[in-house]
């Protein structure tokens, strides 16, 4: 019997992804699966909640085509894509641009449209993509030119497959700004990121989460960026009070 109206996440097996998972585990009736780069007690937590899980890796050039016999073995409908993957490389690192071009671009492009069956055959009155981004899109970074353009192109194709694929399935991106620090982000780094925000905290997974259960639920949101940024595109632009 396969599975039906799950919830695909990909890149679940740490952090953010990870947390969306476990919430939607809890919170949801769907089946959940996710897909996992390296094995990692975030995939094995997955795993033993019930989750199914698939092993890829998006830089390699076959990735997608290799998934979808294995997804299609054991998923009948998807209720939701989730594009969580995510590289955060520098410009500096090797490859930088063609590494996060196959994760942020290549594969939900391939993905959407591998999947565009699997959610037409959803029995639910809502289907939905979505994309997370990242507010920085908006303002570049001059050392996360390769990053912040593969972004770019993620809510670029928000538009476009949200044209595509209505009414069947709403198609959305959030960008965020700050969720969650990496252990080794140094107190000054920390400060001068929460410096950035107009409401300056360290939100944590919880409101992708609650982003992410708002789109899901809304039956009259598509072709949407959703921002989740404390107000970061307005920091400079307010007047002293
Ligand atoms: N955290 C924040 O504050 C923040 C802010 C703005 C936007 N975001 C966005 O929110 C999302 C989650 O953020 P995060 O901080 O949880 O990211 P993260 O810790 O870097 O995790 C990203 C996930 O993507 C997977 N991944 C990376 N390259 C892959 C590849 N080639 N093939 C398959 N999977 C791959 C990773 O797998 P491995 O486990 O094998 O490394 C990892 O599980 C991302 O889209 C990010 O851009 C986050």
């Amino acid at each position: 019997m396969k599975l039906k109206q799950a919830i695909v996440i990909t890149g679940a097996g740490q952090r953010i992804g990870l947390a969306l998972a476990q919430h939607l585990i809890q919170q949801r009736p769907h089946p959940i699966v996710f897909t996992y780069r390296s094995l990692k007690p975030g995939v094995e937590q997955l795993l033993a909640a019930g989750a199914v899980g698939f092993q890829v890796d998006f830089n390699h050039p076959d990735a997608v085509k290799h998934l979808m016999p294995k997804l299609t073995e054991q998923v009948g409908s998807l209720r939701a894509l989730i594009h969580n993957a995510s590289l955060w490389w520098p410009d500096s690192a090797p490859d930088a641009l063609q590494k996060q071009f196959d994760v942020h671009v290549r594969a939900p492009y391939e993905l959407n449209q591998a999947c565009l069956p699997l959610l037409q055959a959803c029995q639910s009155e809502q289907k939905d993509i979505i994309s997370i981004s990242d507010a920085r899109v908006s303002q570049g970074h001059p050392s996360k030119i390769a990053y912040l353009a593969t972004k770019a192109a993620l809510e670029n194709m928000t538009l476009s497959f949200a044209q595509a694929f209505a009414p069947d399935v709403k198609v959305n991106a959030i960008a965020p700004a700050l969720l969650t620090f990496h252990p080794q982000d140094s107190a000054a780094y920390r400060q001068a990121r929460l410096d950035r925000l107009l409401l300056p905290m360290e939100p944590g997974a919880q409101v992708l989460c609650h982003a992410v259960d708002y789109l899901l639920d809304n039956p009259y949101t598509t072709g949407t960026i959703l921002p989740l940024d404390g107000g970061s595109r307005l920091v400079g632009q307010r007047l002293d009070k």
